[in-house]
Order: C-alpha cells, then sequence, then structure tokens
C-alpha cells in the first residue's frame, strides 16, 4: 500500500503542476515486443523500456503510451485481450509495470496505456463465457445473432482484417461478429454491465497512476441494430473481396455516448488523457470526437496529414489549416507513423533527398500548433522491413492477404540501439522479427554522436518546441498561400513576436520573400533557430533560400 501510496503521490505531484499538459505534448509510441528485451527472449519486455528512459528523457518526450501488453494469446501481438488487468509473463510482472511508472514519473514522462474497447481475444473468460450457452450471465456481452433462412451470415458485412466479419458458434448455432480478426469477438456496447466492466479496468490503471488511455479502434464500437447490408462500393479489397461501405459499422452515433461515459471516467482523475484512434476523413468528422462540449476525447488523432502520402504543399496546406480553423480551438493530434502502417519515410520519400524529407516530416509534425505522436525508430529513420516469404510473416493478415497484403511486420522490427549484432535489441540470436538493414548506420548509439544524425535533428526541434516561446504558446497563421513549393507559416504572440517556419517541398532549391507584414510582424530579419541544412546565424525575411527538401525555422526579429 506504502508503494502505492508513493506511486500516486509522485503522480499528482508530476500532474499538479500542469493538467493541461497533453496541449502542447510530444507523446511517444513504444511496441515493447520490439522496443527492448532484457530476459533474452526474442521478445521486447517492459523492463526494457524501464533500461531506455533516459534515452528517452533526453529525446525530450512527454509520454510514452504503450501498446498492449496485457495477457494475450498474441494473434493480434496484444490486441487481443484476455485479462484487462494483469501483465503478459513475456512482458513481465505488474512489479515490473508499477517500476516503469514509477522510474517514468521520476523522469517526468508518463505511461499511457492501450485501451481495447470494442472486441476481447475469443480466449477472455467473458467470451468463454459467453459463448458456452444462449443462456447464461453473459450471454449478451457479445454481439450474437441467428443464421439466415439458409444458414448463412445475417449479411455482407466484412471484418477489416478479410473476409465475412462473421463466425459461426457450434455451441450456440448462431454467429459473432468481429471487426477484426475471429479471435477478437466484439463486445455489445449496447449492454450496460459491458460498458462499466470495462469503466472498472480504466479505473484499475488510472489507480496506478498510468496518464490515460490511447483508445483502440473507437469508431468501430456499434453496429446497426437493424444488422443492413452494406451498399457495395467500387472495388476489390486486399484480401480479394468485393468492397463495402462501413455505413452500418462505423462511426455510429452511439459511439459518442460511450466516449462521454469514457470522458467522465477519466475525469475523476485529474490531468488524465484520452486519445482515440480516429481515422477520419475530414475535420467535420474529427470535431465530433472532441465533443459538443468538450466532453468526449482530448486528443482524437488526425490521421490525414500524416497519411496524405504525397509532398503537396497545398494538401498540407488545407489540412494544416483546417485543424487549425475547424476544431473549435480544440488541440489537433498529428501522427506520421504508427504501429499499423508502412513507416513514412517510405511513403513520402523519394530514394534521393530521404535524409531531408524525413526532416522535415519532423518540422512538420512539431512545430504547428498541436500534440504531436512519435512511433518508435522514427527519430532514427528505421524505415519498413516488409518480409519477401509468406513463411517469415508473423501478423495473420499477411498471411491472409499475401501477396497483396503483406502484413505489418515491415513497421514492427526491433529498435536500432547500436551496431552490435540484431542492433543491441537483445541477446537472444533470433529476435522475434529480424532487424531492420540499415541498422549497423541508422541506431542511437551513433547518430547520438554525430551532431549532424536526425536523432540530434528531432532532440534540437522537441527542446526548440519547450523553450522557444511562440512555438510553445503561438498562434498559428499560414503566410504566403499562394506558393505551391513551399509551405511556410508563422507562430506568433499577441506582441508581435513570431517564428518563421519554411519548408521547402520540392527536389530544387527555393527562395521565398516572406510576407509577415500583413500578419502583424514586427521585423524583416531573422535569426536562426533550426534548419536542416547549413545557414548563417542571421537570414531575411525577404530571401529564405532553401535547397532540396529544405526546412528552416527562425526567429523575426526587429
Ligand atoms: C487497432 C490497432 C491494430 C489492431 C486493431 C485491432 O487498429 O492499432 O494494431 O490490430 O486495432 O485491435
Amino acid at each position: 500500500m506504502g508503494k502505492l501510496l508513493a506511486t500516486l503521490l509522485l503522480a499528482s505531484l508530476s500532474w499538479g503542476a500542469d493538467p493541461d499538459w497533453w496541449r502542447s505534448a510530444v507523446i511517444y509510441e513504444i511496441y515493447p515486443r520490439s522496443f527492448a528485451d532484457t530476459n533474452g527472449d526474442g521478445i521486447g519486455d517492459l523492463n526494457g523500456i524501464t533500461a531506455h528512459l533516459d534515452y528517452l528523457k533526453e529525446l525530450g518526450v512527454d509520454a510514452i503510451w504503450l501498446t498492449p501488453f496485457y495477457p494475450s494469446p498474441q494473434v493480434d501481438f496484444g490486441y487481443d485481450i484476455s485479462d484487462y488487468k494483469a501483465i503478459d509473463r513475456q512482458y513481465g510482472t505488474m512489479a515490473d509495470f508499477d517500476r516503469l511508472v514509477k522510474e517514468a514519473t521520476k523522469r517526468g514522462i508518463k505511461v499511457v496505456n492501450d485501451m481495447v474497447l470494442n472486441h476481447t481475444s475469443d480466449q477472455h473468460p467473458w467470451f468463454k463465457e459467453s459463448k458456452s450457452s444462449r443462456k447464461n450471465k453473459k450471454a449478451d456481452w457479445y454481439v450474437w445473432v441467428n443464421a439466415d433462412a439458409k444458414g448463412n451470415p445475417p449479411n455482407n458485412w466484412q471484418s477489416i482484417f478479410g473476409h465475412s466479419a462473421w463466425q459461426w458458434n457450434e455451441t450456440r448455432k448462431q454467429f459473432y461478429y468481429h471487426a477484426f480478426y475471429k479471435e477478437q469477438p466484439d463486445l455489445n456496447f449496447r449492454n450496460r454491465a459491458v460498458r462499466d466492466a470495462m469503466y472498472d479496468t480504466m479505473r484499475f490503471w488510472l489507480d496506478k497512476g498510468v496518464a490515460g488511455f490511447r483508445l483502440d479502434a473507437v469508431p468501430s464500437l456499434f453496429e446497426d441494430p437493424q444488422l443492413r447490408d452494406e451498399p457495395y462500393v467500387d472495388g476489390v479489397d486486399a484480401y480479394g473481396e468485393r468492397k463495402v461501405s462501413k455505413q452500418y459499422t462505423d462511426n455510429l452515433p452511439e459511439v459518442h455516448e460511450v466516449l462521454r461515459e469514457l470522458r467522465q471516467v477519466t475525469n475523476e482523475y485529474p490531468g488524465r488523457v484520452l486519445i482515440g484512434e480516429t481515422y477520419l476523413p475530414n475535420a467535420a468528422e474529427l470535431l465530433k470526437m472532441y465533443g459538443k462540449n468538450q466532453d468526449e476525447l482530448h486528443l482524437p488523432m488526425d490521421m490525414q496529414l500524416g497519411f496524405l502520402n504525397r509532398l503537396s504543399v497545398a494538401d498540407f496546406r488545407i489540412k494544416l489549416q483546417e485543424a487549425e480553423t475547424q476544431l473549435n480551438g480544440n488541440v489537433p493530434l498529428f501522427a506520421f507513423d504508427n504501429h499499423d502502417n508502412t513507416r513514412s519515410v517510405d511513403r513520402y520519400g523519394d530514394g534521393v533527398h530521404n535524409d531531408a524529407i524525413q526532416r522535415l516530416l519532423a518540422t512538420v509534425l512539431l512545430t504547428p500548433r498541436a500534440s504531436a505522436l512519435m512511433y518508435y525508430g522514427e527519430e532514427l529513420g528505421m524505415v519498413t522491413s516488409t518480409p519477401t516469404r509468406v513463411e517469415d510473416v508473423r501478423d495473420p493478415i499477411g498471411r491472409i492477404g499475401w501477396p497483396k497484403e503483406k502484413g505489418r511486420d515491415g513497421e514492427r522490427t526491433p529498435m536500432q540501439w547500436n551496431n552490435d549484432a540484431n542492433a543491441g535489441f537483445g541477446s537472444a540470436s533470433k529476435p522475434w522479427l529480424p532487424v531492420g538493414e540499415n541498422y549497423k548506420t541508422v541506431n542511437v548509439a551513433s547518430e547520438s554522436k554525430d551532431p549532424g544524425s536526425l536523432l540530434n535533428y528531432y532532440k534540437r526541434l522537441i527542446k526548440l518546441r519547450k523553450e522557444n516561446e511562440q512555438l510553445r504558446d503561438g498562434d498559428f497563421v499560414m503566410t504566403n498561400e499562394t506558393n505551391d513549393k513551399v509551405l511556410s507559416y508563422l507562430r506568433l504572440s499577441r506582441d508581435g513576436k513570431a517564428v518563421l517556419v519554411a519548408l521547402n517541398f520540392t527536389a530544387e532549391p527555393q527562395a521565398v520573400n516572406i510576407d509577415g507584414a500583413t500578419h502583424g510582424v514586427k521585423g524583416r530579419h531573422l535569426k536562426t533557430l533550426l534548419a536542416s541544412f547549413t545557414c548563417g546565424d542571421h537570414e531575411e525575411m525577404s530571401h529564405v533560400a532553401l535547397p532540396a527538401f529544405g526546412s528552416y525555422i527562425g526567429q523575426v526579429e526587429p
């Protein structure tokens, strides 16, 4: 008990200082399986994260989001949870977790857990009970329906991970719904007892001092009670099925009712945050996720910018501008990378200027008025290492969808710590996934020593973002809005002080004359704060010269 109190005290002290920490936070996603292995079994663990907290502190992150480490059959590597209040043995023990939170808190780093509400593992005791008969206490905890007259599933709904979303159960002689793998049956969120059970698990972790949750797959929480067929849309998916729309299974209005309840639970604990996994097509949809009275998610992820997948000034400008002007003043949360997608360098890179492009993306991520999500290894320049043979694939969708869908192993390869065998990930001769090929040069040890490395660029950028008043608190104002080669914007204080960010989106050198006066900016000179290329300590607003994909940040001076 004394230990728990000490943890709580530490935690409340750090939040007491700034309960709104999440408004300008840098949140670093860790895939525990792939971060650092301390017991030599080839799989990363919680102690591996604790061992590297000093690295994360030096990088400057405010919080770490850990993808699921709860007991799980690991069909979806932890997103199939069989016990919400324990730690999977392969990742460690509850004592390890408590130590991680304590050590992180000491260093001013908050720990955000992943919370998977939509589904459990089919090995969870709730599902085992639910499937045992049509009449048991948990009979309605999942989404069960009868077959149609011919014995077929009730409709054409498709799993996000391929093929029908309905799985037959012989005991109940019914189908159950699974938005993801068949081993991930969807919970029935129309059932009050299900909601309360989930809120209870959240309180369990909040009591332990976690800073909040990244809510997995929230748009999928509800399905149409009338079970209407989805309309077909053009094309065939990676699994060879006709594509269907998701209007009856995605983003139903009831989702917001649950988000409000989740927020109420979170509000019982000051300074805690709800982050949502929200792939949404536009600002209007995103705005809904914050709630009409700002009573839903604190930070729904804005995945639009990060997944445009083309370096178009016009598109970036529109998305940044919409996030600034159409979210009702709420804080956007940008991300370019995560454990479900090809790494951004492979989506935005041109193969020739990748290093400069990575710095450009880092700058766009970390300089607008927004919170930022990073993914482990992004700061080093880790690339996607997609398996080349189906027999090597670990992520089941890569086997279900091969060769069109090769799965998500490529973006989950071990963190690259140094140039020893297996990049210093651990002592096992074979980590659970092979280490990325570029680890000899792209790793923490080498890049720490090199002042010009990508890692040091990220460090300087994060430090600047914290220390510079305009980058921290200033308004966001777009400049030179007709230029289609250079994206530029200002961070502006009320007193007219400003920081300029200018980014060359082309492979040719560009020069721009920045128009600050119309925005009330005082001064025509620039003091360089950070640039991805060699330039002078001072530059002029009238002539900001940028090499191919160059990024420049400067303080405007009289
Ligand atoms: C989310 C996770 C993904 C997982 C899925 C099902 O999209 O990010 O990794 O497979 O939910 O839980």
